[in-house]
């Protein structure tokens, strides 16, 4: 029995890239017999960037909402908000005060986030690995399923847990392995370039259809007239339909681009109408989750008492090694 743990900070609503390169993953990895996993929303991380409580709320819920919506098994799993379980928190103040400065100033995440603000950078930034070490060790995780750029953080969750663990002679801490599928590839957004909440240029699969039209028409594309044959490889639109299309029908794409007379636009309708019809279900519980409220909190708050047993378990233990029981 594997314990695995990952979180998705609520700052956007769930995008195609985030699905296919996280959370799809993730519930595939959850349903295999032998795995146990606790699947949260990093609510409190997304306080480091967004400051507004209803924009913090709306995302939360569509994160929320996507993981259902993809099928999460919550019986079996245990699916949270972060920012319910307090125990977060106080563990990470703890591991704070084993968590060497220095370390914090090596995080490249850190660094590159700092060279982008614009005005002072806010503390919670800088202590963001302590916050997400907190995370795992709360749960005694064993396998963290995360992107290339969280490897240094899982890294700092298990030196901040060894030195912990020397602390006490003691094994207080499970040390975590990151899992990183080389084989995921980084889904491309409408420009090309990664997708990316932050590059706006993300598809957001649940948008009414008039709306998830008007972005998919926006797929750049090269000026080859509507005639001439056109090469799939290069092509944006050709390579986010191949992400969703049968082996079958990326082949007749492709013929269809090779063989002229076939225009972009014809392309991305096609790709349009495979998102509808591959994430219809997806779409409805969706909805069906945005609009019912009550249904939503219901789901969290039964995962909310879960991941609270799972949490105070730690805690105490950890409360007995610094003499706070
Ligand atoms: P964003 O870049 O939109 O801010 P996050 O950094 O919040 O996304 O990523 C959340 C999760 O989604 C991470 O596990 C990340 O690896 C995955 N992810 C984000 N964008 C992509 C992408 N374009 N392709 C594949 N996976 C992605
Ligand atoms: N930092 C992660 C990200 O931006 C989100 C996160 C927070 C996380 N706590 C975590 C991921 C714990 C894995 C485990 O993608």
């Amino acid at each position: 029995m594997s314990r695995i743990l990952t979180g998705i900070q609520s700052s956007g609503r769930p995008h195609l890239g985030n699905i296919l390169g996280a959370i799809k993953p993730a519930i595939d990895l959850s349903k295999q017999p032998d795995n146990e996993s606790f699947l949260f929303i990093a609510d409190l991380h997304s306080l480091t960037t967004i400051k507004d409580g209803p924009t913090r709320r709306e995302f939360t819920r569509a994160v929320a909402a996507t993981w259902l919506a993809f099928g999460l098994d919550t019986a079996k799993n245990t699916f949270w908000r972060q920012s319910r379980v307090a125990e977060h928190t106080e563990l990470a103040w703890h591991l704070s005060c084993f968590t060497p400065i220095p370390m914090l100033n090596n995080a490249t995440s850190f660094k590159e986030k700092s060279d982008r603000a614009t005005g002072p950078v806010n503390t919670g930034l800088f202590v963001y690995p302590v916050l997400q070490a907190a995370d795992i060790l709360l749960y005694d995780a064993e396998i963290i399923p995360v992107g290339k750029d969280q490897r240094q953080h899982i890294e700092m969750t298990r030196d901040i847990a060894s030195a912990f663990n020397r602390q006490y002679d003691e094994d207080v801490f499970v040390l975590p392995e990151a899992r990183i599928d080389d084989r995921l590839m980084t889904i491309p957004g409408i420009d090309g370039a990664k997708m990316s909440k932050s590059y706006n240029n993300y598809i957001d699969i649940f948008l009414p259809e008039n709306e998830l039209w008007k972005v998919i028409k926006k797929i750049k594309s090269d000026s080859t007239p509507l005639e001439e044959p056109k090469d799939p490889a290069t092509d944006i639109t050709f390579q986010l339909y191949s992400l969703l299309a049968s082996d079958e029908k990326i082949a007749e794409m492709r013929s269809l681009y090779e063989g002229g007379n076939y225009g972009y636009g014809m392309a991305k309708k096609a790709f349009y109408e495979l998102i509808l019809e591959q994430f219809a279900e997806e779409r409805e519980r969706f909805n069906f989750y945005m609009t019912n409220n009550d249904a939503l909190e219901a789901e969290l708050q039964a995962g909310e008492a879960k991941a609270r047993v799972v949490a105070g378990q730690t805690i105490a233990r950890v409360r007995e090694k610094l003499g706070f029981n």
